[in-house]
């Protein structure tokens, strides 16, 4: 029987921790952290995503604003407000929501946001920062999926990781955190993407699996090995004439074949998705904290 690694649970977990040190640095320095949010567009999944950070915020107790621009926004606009907030002191986080509008430089505004309110994390000074361990923001699914590890105790030294997948968003950095010398980490990693040719090869060797796909249930039983531990980081939507709503959410890895023989897997939802939200309400607390950055 594998260890189900509930992601909710282990979520509502480090947002009350959050919150509690929410009140002391409120109580003690008089700093509300801050996070303002920008949507450009009507998409449907952002619009639920940023309700849901907003609403995160509130809970904890944070200063929350979203600013909502139509789909036809221009760069200037964008990038303008993007530099308001960097200096604003009541905002301690900035999250412009992707993707944007095609007329607008998606790379562009990543860098105009201020590292040091980058609490998404997709700056090139935070994902260098990650490179050779010094302290910055890391993107909140890899950090979300450390979490998931240590709080499972999971043990990572020597082990080997093998990460399926190669984004900048997940695969990349999830990849770097992990084989950093440091006690939350110290694994042994390789990163596997499309030009495999063979990708079972790979993935059956890993005592810790990483599935970072984007393709449903891709990830079979006959391509882990006994007692692996997996981390699904999928969110793929399947039809299924069986279901209410005519589809439901599946991960990366074909979960109930995978169950039968991992030492702990995470489920999809309900895994890696709630860490999402809790750890960019954890960047945004340390960057109103404010010694993230003493380096
Ligand atoms: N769109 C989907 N996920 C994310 C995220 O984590 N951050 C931002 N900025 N946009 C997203």
């Amino acid at each position: 029987m594998a260890l189900i690694i509930d992601g909710k649970k282990i979520s509502d977990t480090i947002k009350q921790e959050i919150k509690e040190k929410t009140q002391e640095l409120i109580n003690s320095r008089g700093i509300r952290p801050g996070l303002a949010v920008l949507l450009v567009g009507e998409d449907a999944a952002s619009q639920i995503y940023v309700r849901s950070k907003a609403k995160a915020c509130e809970d904890l107790g944070f200063h929350s604003l979203v600013e909502r621009m139509p789909a036809s926004a221009s760069e200037e606009e964008v990038l303008a407000l993007v530099n308001r907030w960097n200096n604003d002191p009541s905002i301690h986080g900035i999250l412009v929501q992707l993707p944007l509008p095609k007329q607008i430089n998606e790379v562009k505004v990543l860098l105009a946001i201020s590292p040091r309110k980058d609490v998404d994390g997709f700056h090139p000074e935070n994902l260098g920062r990650l490179m050779i361990g010094m302290p910055g923001f890391v993107s909140c699914t890899p950090a979300g999926i450390v979490e998931l590890l240590v709080r499972s105790n999971i043990e990572l030294k020597g082990k080997h990781v093998v990460v399926v997948g190669r984004s900048n968003i997940v695969g990349k950095p999830v990849a770097n955190l992990l084989y950093q010398k440091n006690p939350r980490a110290n694994a042994i990693v390789t990163i596997c993407h499309t030009a495999a040719k063979d990708l079972s090869y790979y993935t059956k060797q890993a005592d810790i699996l990483i599935a970072a796909v984007g393709v449903p249930e891709v990830i079979k039983s006959e391509d882990v090995k006994e007692n692996v531990t997996v981390i699904d980081v999928g969110i793929n939507r399947i039809e299924d004439p069986n279901h209410p709503k005519g589809s439901r959410v599946v991960g990366d890895v074909d979960y109930h074949a995978v169950f039968e023989k991992a030492h702990a897997i995470t489920p999809v939802p309900g895994g890696v998705g709630p860490m999402t939200i809790a750890m960019l309400m954890n960047n945004t607390y340390i960057s109103a904290e404010g010694s993230i950055f003493n380096v």
